[in-house]
Order: C-alpha cells, then structure tokens, then sequence
C-alpha cells in the first residue's frame, strides 16, 4: 500500500454491489459518469466499460494518465487494444463472470426459437387463438453445431446435453485432449456446417471470425437450419443470414446481438422468424455482480502495485 489516490472512471452502468471494492477503498476516488459527459478525463488512471462504451485512440489521448482500462464483460471488441499497447496502458476483462448466463440465454434462445414461443405469445395476446400456426421442432435427437468451445461453449454443450441432442464442435483452438475430457467430437467447420440441425457461435469477434457465417458457408448448411448468434454482431454476416432467411434455406434465427448496436432499424428484426433480444445474455444480477466484482479486484489489485489478471 502507498499513500497516493487513484482516480477511477466508471462509464457505464455497472452493479453496485460489485463495484464495493472501489467504492470502499480509501485511496481510490470512484466516478460514475459517461466518458463523455467527464471534463477532467486527464486526471483518471482507471477506466471500467460495458460495451456501451467505445474507448477509442482519442479517447485515450485524452487520459494521458491512464494506467488500465477494464472491461467488465468478456468481450474487449469495443476497445481500441492496439492503441492501448502503443500508449502503454494494460486491458483486463472479466472472462468468465457472465458465462453461465450466456449459456443459458442461448439455450432460451434455442428453445424459443424451435417452439417459436415469441411468436405465439404475441399473437395469444393480440386476441387469437391460433394452433395451427406454431408447430414446433423437437430437440432430442437433433445435432447442435457449436463454432467456438471455450468457457461459453462448453457450457451450452451440457445443458444441450440434458436435452439429448447431438453436439458437434468446431473450435481450432482446442486440443484432442481437452475435446475428449469434456467429452464432445471435434469436426473441421464444414462437417459442422453440413450435419448440424441447430448451429451457435461463441467466438470472439476477429478478423477470422467476421462474416464466418457468410454467403458461401451458409450455403453449406442443411436446409431448414437454425442460427444462433449470442457472442458477437458481424460473427453471422447479416446481408447473407437476410438472404438465406429470404429463400427458406435458413428456417430461423435468434439473435442477441448485431453488426451495429443499438439494432433499431436492422431489417432482420422484421422477418417474422427472427427471435431477437437486445443485447442482455449478460444482463442477469448474478453475472453483473460476478463481472462488476471480478474487474474492481484487478484494477484495484493493479493500482496498488500487483501485475494485472486477466491482461
Ligand atoms: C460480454 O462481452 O461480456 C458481453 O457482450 C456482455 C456485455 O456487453 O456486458
């Protein structure tokens, strides 16, 4: 411990309770207010963010004394990491606070858009009794295509699991060895593409990863597949997934997330077989505490000294 005070910014709505490390520490002044509505941007050395803020290179100009930028959520896409690198300054996230709620939004997602519950509960409460209309598909039996097995995929997999379904996973980044403990069968993505029922993404988004799902994959799919897209805008590219929806070789989709946020004029949202959400598979009071916690320990931990977790 020193004697010197930091100065922390919080620019977007986070949990209290969470945010209690910082706010109860002597030598930390905590400040909750947008990037954009702060004068003295220069005297912070600690930024925290949701996605709802973009920390761009100017933004960083303009805290010439900021030491870390923390992200208390998972992915770190809306911060310019390349820019902090050159100037210096560390970025965390809070990896794993917010993956069972993710897990389990995409499977409501899954479950909603097979049994099209939206969709029947809209039209029940306009005043219509229709059955006819909302016949559904089963999930046993049924193959899940997941693109990305970390933390969030693997989750998914058990609760697909409960549900009898058939996992497939695509993942480059995971070893024989680890595929065999959690017990799932690795393909190469066009297997994926080609006997999955149900396909999810979990990947960041990344060059690689951008427009993944795009005209030319898509069109490997069975007719009548599902997509699901509950990690990142752009992982689906939304011209192709609007075509395939289109021409009824894609049956449906749920979506959680966008190429451009907020999603109030997106032409998806429009096609009746589109579930859609905006943007909260984070946003239960359990994963805000988890990642509202997670990242005021490693800003506090590197203010006073310690090497940053989660880096
Ligand atoms: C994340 O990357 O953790 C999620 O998108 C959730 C969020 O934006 O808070």
């Amino acid at each position: 411990t020193n004697n010197e005070t930091y100065r922390v910014l919080v620019s977007d709505p986070m949990s209290n309770e969470g945010l209690q490390p910082l706010l109860n520490e002597e030598n930390v002044d905590c400040v909750q207010k947008n990037v954009n509505e702060v004068d003295d941007l220069d005297s912070y050395d600690a930024l925290l963010v949701r996605s709802g803020t973009t920390v761009t290179a100017d933004i960083m100009d303009k805290m010439n004394n900021l030491k870390i930028i923390a992200r208390a959520g998972v992915g770190v896409d809306n911060i310019d990491i390349d820019a902090a690198t050159e100037r210096g300054i560390v970025v965390v996230n809070a990896p794993d606070g917010n993956t069972i709620s993710t897990a389990e939004h995409t499977f409501a997602m899954i479950m909603a858009l097979v049994r099209k519950i939206p969709q029947a509960n809209a039209s029940i409460k306009s005043g219509e009794w229709n059955r006819k209309a909302f016949q559904g598909t089963e999930l046993r039996g049924k193959t899940l295509g997941i693109i990305g097995f970390g933390r969030i995929g693997s989750e998914l997999s058990k609760r697909a699991r409960g549900f009898e379904m058939s996992i497939i996973v695509y993942d480059p980044f995971l070893t024989k060895e680890r595929a065999e403990k959690l017990g799932v069968k690795t393909s190469d993505l066009d297997e994926v593409l080609q006997t999955s029922d149900i396909i999810t993404v979990h990947t960041p988004l990344t060059k690689d990863t951008k427009g993944m799902l795009g005209m030319e994959n898509i069109k490997k799919t069975k007719k009548g597949v599902f997509l699901i897209n509950c990690a990142r805008g752009g992982i689906i590219d939304e011209a192709a997934l609007k075509h395939y929806l289109e021409t009824g070789h894609v049956a449906g989709a749920a979506l959680d997330v966008y190429e451009e946020e907020p999603a109030v004029d997106n032409e998806l949202l429009s096609f009746d077989q589109v579930v859609s959400t905006p943007h909260i598979a984070a946003s239960t009071k359990e994963a805000q505490l988890n990642v509202a916690s997670q990242v005021s320990e490693e800003v506090l931990q590197f203010l006073n000294g310690s090497p940053a977790l989660n880096s």
